[in-house]
């Protein structure tokens, strides 16, 4: 056996490591198509592009998102560099903005400061549908302003990205998580509750630590003890109150509807006020498609100034998977309009045709490989394009080429030198 084979017999096959996975063509275009839907409305807004490394200091989200929190002390995929330096593949997006905002002084200019991005992000995470260890948010943040004003755009921003898709099957999920004020008194109210309920030994420990974290626990025989359990939004100081009734009346005004969700809790820990999350009925146990709130304190705990940010991230997998249970399919379909087939010695023409049309913002594909016309045609047919170009010596001569509707077969001859207009006319 020749030396190349049995080495390749020897090696494993490789595969996406465990809770990632490709994107393929062409369910690549609808991811694409759904990352440009869910952006354009923040370019219309005013929010400008950032981007930020992909890790960051393991203090910054330490400090950032809160060591308590599932994400820093069970799901960071943490590292020591050549340097020695601890180094953390970003969980979440906020944490680092936050850290560039302040790094590059940005709050001294007119605020707020609207920034977005979209990016990769890494919790080392159970793997199940919807729940993956590398996967894509689109976020966004206001800093420096804590205008309830804001707050109704920021929302009115997501709801705008997911009309832009179709999506309907959705609530928006809001409540105030109020501030340093009226939370630590809260908080006692809400851990004496606790304590008097018949709790294991772990959740007796986050009651101590985090409570209202307890009031996520879906389980049944701790959800029926907190039906009665106290609720922040109840408990508001009157400038938190007069803060979140601000952001509702704004949000009225957009016309835009919510449902109240006291005992929303966020698994990250810099939330203070406007706090909400859009919640997909058809996805099962991880229908969050996005969520986010203000973090008023965040960039003074990151050392920066006291000033108040307000943000979303929207799961762009998770989004994907509520178009399907929709039956929604944005981008889908052919990457190019137009697929060209040479017959004959007409590759060199066919080449530099390619060329043009593409040049005059028609995509258009080739029939590589000199397949002949039928494996050129099945090749135009599975591109998805609507029209086959079929060229050959005599249509050079004649100064034509063959323009087939792939759809109806319709084909009829159209003179070279005028088919981008043709084509246009034809594709409009
Ligand atoms: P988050 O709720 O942790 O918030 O994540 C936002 C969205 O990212 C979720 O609603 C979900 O769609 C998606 N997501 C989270 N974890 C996973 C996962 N393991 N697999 C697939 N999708 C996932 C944040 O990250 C905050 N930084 C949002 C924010 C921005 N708050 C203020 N500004």
């Amino acid at each position: 056996m020749p030396l190349a084979r049995n080495v390749l017999n020897l090696m494993t096959l490789f595969s996406a490591p465990k809770g990632t996975f490709d994107v393929l063509p062409p369910a690549s275009s609808t991811m694409l198509a759904v990352r440009e839907a869910l952006t354009a409305p923040l370019r219309t807004a005013g929010y400008g592009y950032i981007e930020t490394p992909i890790f960051e200091d393991t203090a910054l989200f330490a400090r950032g998102v809160g060591e308590s929190t599932d994400v820093v002390s069970k799901e960071m995929y943490t590292f020591t560099d050549k340097g020695g330096r601890s180094l953390t593949l970003r969980p979440e997006l906020t944490a680092g903005l936050m850290r560039a905002f302040i790094e590059h002084k940005l709050y001294a200019g007119p605020l707020p400061i609207k920034l977005y991005t979209v990016g990769s992000n890494f919790r080392y995470e159970r793997p199940q549908k919807g729940r993956y260890r590398h996967f894509t948010q689109i976020d966004v943040e206001a800093l420096g302003s804590d205008d309830p004003a804001l707050d109704a755009e920021i929302i009115a921003l997501a709801l705008a990205a997911y009309d832009n898709l179709g999506l309907k099957n959705f609530t928006t999920q809001l409540t105030s998580l109020g501030d340093q004020n009226c939370r630590p008194a809260y908080r006692d109210k809400l851990q004496a509750f606790l304590a008097e309920l018949e709790l294991d030994a772990d959740t007796r420990r986050r009651a101590e630590i985090n409570p209202l974290r307890v009031l996520d626990d879906k389980r049944p025989e701790v959800a029926a003890q907190l039906v009665d359990a106290p609720v922040m939004s109840a408990h508001l100081c009157d400038d938190c109150k007069a803060h979140y009734d601000a952001v509702r009346q704004y949000l009225t005004e957009l016309g835009l509807s919510w449902q109240e969700a006291p005992k929303l809790v966020r698994g990250l820990d810099y939330y203070t006020r406007t706090t909400f999350e859009f919640v997909h009925n058809g996805l099962g146990a991880q229908a969050s498609i996005g969520g986010g709130g203000r973090y008023d304190g965040l960039s003074a705990q990151l050392g920066g100034p006291d000033l108040s940010g307000i943000g979303w991230a929207i799961g762009v997998d998770r989004t994907l998977l509520a178009l399907e249970a929709e039956d929604l399919t944005p981008g889908e379909g052919g990457n190019v309009a137009v697929f060209i087939v040479p017959m004959g010695q007409a590759k060199s023409a066919a080449v530099q045709l390619t060329a043009r049309l593409r040049a005059s913002g028609i995509a258009t594909d080739l029939a590589y490989g000199d397949r002949g016309l039928k494996g050129a045609m099945k090749a135009a047919n599975r591109s998805g394009a609507r029209y086959a170009i079929v060229i050959g010596d005599r249509d050079i001569a004649d100064g034509v080429a063959q323009v087939k509707n792939l759809e109806t077969g319709e084909q009829d001859a159209a003179p070279l030198d005028a088919l981008v207009t043709t084509l246009k006319e034809k594709l409009a």
